[in-house]
Formats: C-alpha cells, sequence, structure tokens
C-alpha cells in the first residue's frame, strides 16, 4: 500500500512540475503577439477543416483573423439564382466569434467560382448590375457590422496588366468594378473594402496597373478602402522579385493614396520534398515579408492561406495549381507542429515588441559599408596617347569623350581609341564566374552613347517578361542629370536605363526597363558575338527631363551594372561604382559614380 502511495504521489509531483515547467517555457502564440502589436495574423479556414480537432485549435489559439476560404464566394453562396445559402458560411462566424477573431471576407466579385446560371445565362447589362446589386447586397448585408474588411473584387486584371475579361466584364463592362465597390458600401458603410490581387506584391508592371487603377478609384471618389496583396510565393521570392524593399515600397505608395493593405493569402511553395534548407528558406521569406508589412504603418495584417500544411490548395489536385504532393507552404506541418516559418513569424512579431527571438531567423544589424564620395580626382591622364580622353578613376569616374558620333549597328569601328572599363566584381557572383563587361561612353551634340561589350559564354533571354528585364542577361546604364550627386531618389532627370540582352531577338519591340527609364527615350541595338553579346545604346541631351550639355568637364552621375543568368535567375550581378556594394542603385541614385564630359578638341 505505502509503496503504491508512494508512486501514486511521486507520479502526480512529476505531472505537476512538468505541467508548472511547460507553462514557464510556453512562449506567447502569434496570437498574443500579433494582439499586443495591434496587428492581425489570419488564416483561411474552409469549414470542413474544423472537424479536425487540432486545426480548430491551432487556428483559435495562434490567430486572431479569419477568411472563409471559399464560403463567401459566389458558386457557394448564390447556387441558384436567388437561392442563398449560408449553411457553411455561418458556421465560419459562428467560429471567428466564439473565438473573437476579426473577419476578411473574401470573395464578392472573382471570375472563378461563378455560378453556371451567371456563366451561361443570357443576361442584359442591366439585369447583370441588378444582379451584382442584389448578390452583394444580400451577402455583405447579411453580416452587416460582423465582418471588418471586405475582398469586393478579386484578380480583375489579367497576366498582361490588362483589366481581365471576365463574365461580369462582358456583360456590364469595365466600370463593374467601381459598381461592385459602391454596393458592398451601401451594404455596409463601415466594412473596408479591398481590391485583392496576386503576383502584384513588389514592384512590377501588374503593381503599377494596380496602383494606377486603385488610384483613380480614389480620385473619382469610389468607396474603396485598401488593396490586399496576396502573396502565394515561392521558396526564395523574398530575396528576389518579393524583396523586402520592393513590397516596402508597393505598401508605401499604396498608403500614400490612403489606402491601407494587407497581406491576405500567403503561403509559400517549393518543390519536391521540403528538406530543411528549404524549410530555412520558406523561414526567411514568411520573416522578410511579416517584418516588412509591421513595420510598415499602411499594412495592418498578414494571413496565411490555410493553417497547416495538412490542407492546403496546393495539394488540391483538383486545382490547376496542383504541382506538388509533398508540398508545404504554410506555417504548421501536416501534424499541427509549428515549423520553422512559424518561429519566423512569431520573431518578426517579437522584434517589433523588443523581445528576445525564439530563432536565428532574423538577419544580423546590416553593416552595409557606406563609402564616402572621392571628391578629390587625380590629374587626368591618358596611359595610351592615341585615347580620345584620360583612364577613367577605378568605380569612381568615367570621362567621355566628345564629340564622338557613332551608329548604332551593333559594330564597334566606331569606337575607336574610347576607352574601355572592365566591370568584373559585384555583389552576386557565382563560383568560376566567366562574365564580365567592358563599358564606354562618349556623346555628339545630339546624343549621349553607350557601349556594352559583354563577355558571356551563355547568353540567356526570353525567360522573363520586360517588367523582370533584370532576372536575365541584362545591361543597365544609370544617370543623374539633375546636377545633385547626392539625389537619394529618382525625382525627374534620374534614370535607370535597363536593356535586355532579348532586343537581339526582338529589335522592333524594345525591351528596355529600370525607374524612370521611359524618360530617356532610349534607342538600342544588341548584337549576339562568339564570346558574348553587345549594346550599344543612345539617348538625346535635350529630353522633356533634362539637358545636357557635352562641356569639357561638365559632369553627371552615373553608373553601369551587368546581370547574369545560367537558365534559372539572376546568379550574376556585376557593378561599376564603388559606393554601390549591396545593388542599391535602383532605388539610390546617390551611389551613382561621376560621367566626366572631355572635349577631345581642347
Ligand atoms: C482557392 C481555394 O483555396 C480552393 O479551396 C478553391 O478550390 C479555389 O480557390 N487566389 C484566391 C483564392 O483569391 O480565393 C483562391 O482560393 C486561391 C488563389
Amino acid at each position: 500500500m505505502r509503496v503504491r502511495f508512494r508512486f501514486l504521489s511521486s507520479l502526480f509531483l512529476l505531472i505537476f512540475s512538468w505541467a508548472t515547467l511547460s507553462a514557464q517555457d510556453q512562449e506567447p502564440t502569434l496570437r498574443e503577439l500579433a494582439t499586443q502589436n495591434d496587428f492581425h495574423i489570419g488564416a483561411a479556414v474552409y469549414t470542413y477543416h474544423l472537424t479536425n480537432a487540432d486545426h480548430s485549435r491551432v487556428l483559435a489559439s495562434e490567430f486572431n483573423m479569419l477568411t472563409p476560404e471559399n464560403e463567401a464566394k459566389m458558386c457557394e453562396v448564390q447556387p441558384q439564382q436567388d437561392r442563398f445559402d449560408f449553411t457553411r458560411f455561418d458556421q465560419l462566424m459562428d467560429f471567428a466569434e466564439t473565438n473573437d477573431m476579426v473577419v476578411r471576407g473574401h470573395t464578392l466579385v472573382w471570375h472563378n467560382c461563378m455560378p453556371a446560371w451567371l456563366q451561361n445565362g443570357d443576361f442584359t447589362r442591366d439585369e447583370a448590375i441588378q444582379i451584382l446589386r442584389d448578390h452583394i447586397m444580400t451577402v455583405v448585408g447579411r453580416y452587416q457590422g460582423r465582418i471588418a474588411y471586405w475582398d469586393v473584387v478579386n484578380e480583375a486584371i489579367d497576366d498582361n496588366s490588362q483589366i481581365r475579361e471576365t463574365v461580369w466584364q462582358q456583360l456590364i463592362g469595365d466600370d463593374y468594378i467601381d459598381l461592385a465597390f459602391q454596393f458592398a458600401h451601401e451594404a455596409d458603410p463601415n466594412a473596408l473594402l479591398f481590391y485583392n490581387d496576386y503576383g502584384a506584391e513588389g514592384m512590377n508592371q501588374k503593381s503599377n496597373a494596380i496602383y494606377d487603377m486603385v488610384s483613380d478609384m480614389v480620385s473619382r471618389g469610389i468607396p474603396i478602402n485598401g488593396v490586399g496583396l496576396q502573396g502565394h510565393f515561392t521558396v526564395g521570392d523574398s530575396n528576389n522579385w518579393v524583396s523586402p524593399a520592393n513590397l516596402g515600397r508597393n505598401i508605401t505608395r499604396l498608403g500614400e493614396l490612403g489606402l491601407e493593405v494587407q497581406i491576405t493569402e500567403l503561403d509559400v511553395r517549393h518543390a519536391g520534398v521540403a528538406t530543411d534548407a528549404i524549410l530555412e528558406q520558406q523561414a526567411r521569406d514568411y520573416y522578410n515579408i511579416t517584418q516588412t508589412c509591421l513595420e510598415n504603418p499602411y499594412c495592418t495584417a498578414v494571413v496565411t492561406w490555410g493553417v497547416g500544411d495538412r490542407f492546403t490548395w496546393l495539394r488540391d489536385s483538383n486545382l490547376g495549381f496542383f504541382e506538388n504532393p509533398d508540398v508545404e507552404p504554410l506555417l504548421f506541418d501536416v501534424d499541427y507542429a509549428p515549423k520553422p516559418a512559424y518561429y519566423a513569424v512569431a520573431d518578426a512579431l517579437r522584434e517589433a515588441l523588443g523581445l528576445d527571438p525564439v530563432s536565428d531567423v532574423a538577419p544580423a544589424e546590416e553593416t552595409t559599408e557606406t563609402v564616402s564620395r572621392v571628391v578629390d580626382l587625380p590629374e587626368p591622364t591618358k596611359s595610351d596617347d592615341a585615347q580620345l580622353a584620360p583612364d577613367s578613376v577605378d568605380g569612381v569616374a568615367y570621362y567621355a569623350a566628345f564629340p564622338v558620333s557613332i551608329t548604332l549597328d551593333g559594330s564597334t569601328d566606331d569606337w575607336a581609341n574610347v576607352p574601355r572599363v572592365t566591370v568584373n566584381q559585384g555583389p552576386q557572383l557565382p563560383e568560376n564566374n566567366d562574365t564580365s563587361m567592358k563599358f564606354a561612353v562618349v556623346a555628339d551634340t545630339e546624343y549621349l552613347y553607350f557601349l556594352a561589350e559583354v563577355t558571356d559564354s551563355n547568353v540567356v533571354y526570353g525567360n522573363y517578361d520586360v517588367s523582370e528585364w533584370y532576372r536575365e542577361d541584362s545591361v543597365e546604364f544609370y544617370l543623374n542629370t539633375t546636377g545633385d550627386l547626392d539625389a537619394s531618389t529618382y525625382e525627374d532627370g534620374i534614370v535607370q536605363i535597363g536593356i535586355m540582352a532579348g532586343n537581339l531577338t526582338q529589335p522592333e519591340t524594345p525591351l528596355i526597363g529600370g525607374g524612370n527609364s521611359a524618360q530617356a527615350q532610349v534607342n538600342a541595338v544588341v548584337v549576339q558575338t562568339e564570346t558574348g553579346y553587345i549594346v550599344e545604346a543612345a539617348v538625346p541631351l535635350q529630353t522633356d527631363a533634362w539637358s545636357i550639355e557635352p562641356a569639357h568637364l561638365n559632369s553627371l552621375g552615373f553608373q553601369a551594372h551587368l546581370n547574369g543568368s545560367s537558365g534559372e535567375d539572376r546568379d550574376t550581378k556585376l557593378i561599376w561604382s564603388i559606393y554601390d556594394t549591396a545593388d542599391q542603385s535602383w532605388q539610390d541614385p546617390s551611389l551613382f559614380g561621376e560621367l566626366i564630359f572631355w572635349n577631345i578638341n581642347q
């Protein structure tokens, strides 16, 4: 008896101390951290998944916002004309309200999940407007005051950055978008109304089109309150086209229109089975995105598209996105254990509260060297008497001979005796790098001419659209014509000119991108050579944006970059100026070097 009692009491003690220990060890949940940050961390939920106890438990304890994954879409809510079914939507509202979660309604108008009666129906414009109004009034009206945010229109811009041709667009016209917002506002004047889309998180052609569209809506008084950036990403995207800087810039410009921004459908997919390396990069992506949103005053929520990897639309083989049955794109694994990405999101939230991190995902304090501008240049000298201009000062100044006239034909004969500068260093440099560039610049009385002779055993083009020109082989010339070499933003007269190697196959439609590049009125010719490719380009000295005078020793801000790819994405970044150590010239012109005119007849 006694023995047994002792056994029981020690067992009791053991359980007791384990319980207190784990309670002490327990870190705050994402939900607690988000609430302390006055922020929302949400998840999309499909009603069917609530029967899984782990799913419901994690959802309620870790998230303070909920999005119906499908329950609010038109095909679910109004499967027959005028026959509404709110059974599942009501269940979700119930769950959200029981657990004190804010609801993001998603979505009233979308080209997918269109009920057949509407898709195949034969309606006049007026009838279609009536259907749109009835639908929105009924759905938004039913939950008036209970749904804080609504995605009113979803994915109305297509992959060519044009208004998508949808059933609504065809029946009503482009103003179906305005009408949807007006009806939603009428149904619930206090709900915050969002436009939501994918592929437009960073700075690109599509996000520009969306920016233009919503800024026009704001200026016409259409009741729009925000933009949702979906965030269906692939591992590594946050080191690339959706860098924190790019995402931050896009959020800020939308915010400055008076709009709120939310990351509405975040997931980070990958190919194959998730290795530790994949899960770590995924964690960094989650960190970068959450941290960027959190630190930006205009960004108020991050919603993941699901709770754990057990249930994700990316594993639904009935959908077009089904590529990888092993994909693990979310914060919790298939058994609802937190993944590295979970701790990464926690760390972004903790950092904002001044708490110590629980993982090592946060990058160490940035120690980007700043190199101050060289003002005292050495006496100009020519190492070879035949040179038309002096030797350049490495990474600091280039002497541009004038007047020298150039024909844009891909031949370098007319560039004889013009000094070349070799660029073979930069922040992104693969092992055994074999890519380099020699550039030269001259002027005559009408144009500034650029030459880039690129050595590259494998010229890669045709993989990316011009909106993402910098992800494959391309040359960049930058100019600051404002006279202020310390200018640190892209004001008028400061341009980044990105010229894709792909121009060699399509000279009629120039593939030219970069900040303010339209101001430069660039003409460019690209030809392939035995060792790589040659770019010749000209920009007028007089344009609407500037008036450049090539007088002896006059100077401009100037920079040259080379982007190299071996097939996938950019893997090489070479930079001329010594001031730009971290590839920031695209957003900070104070990192350019100088171009100094040199009169060959003086
Ligand atoms: C998806 C859901 O996750 C799936 O369950 C459904 O079968 C199809 O739609 N962008 C959106 C979301 O705006 O509504 C989509 O959701 C995913 C892509």
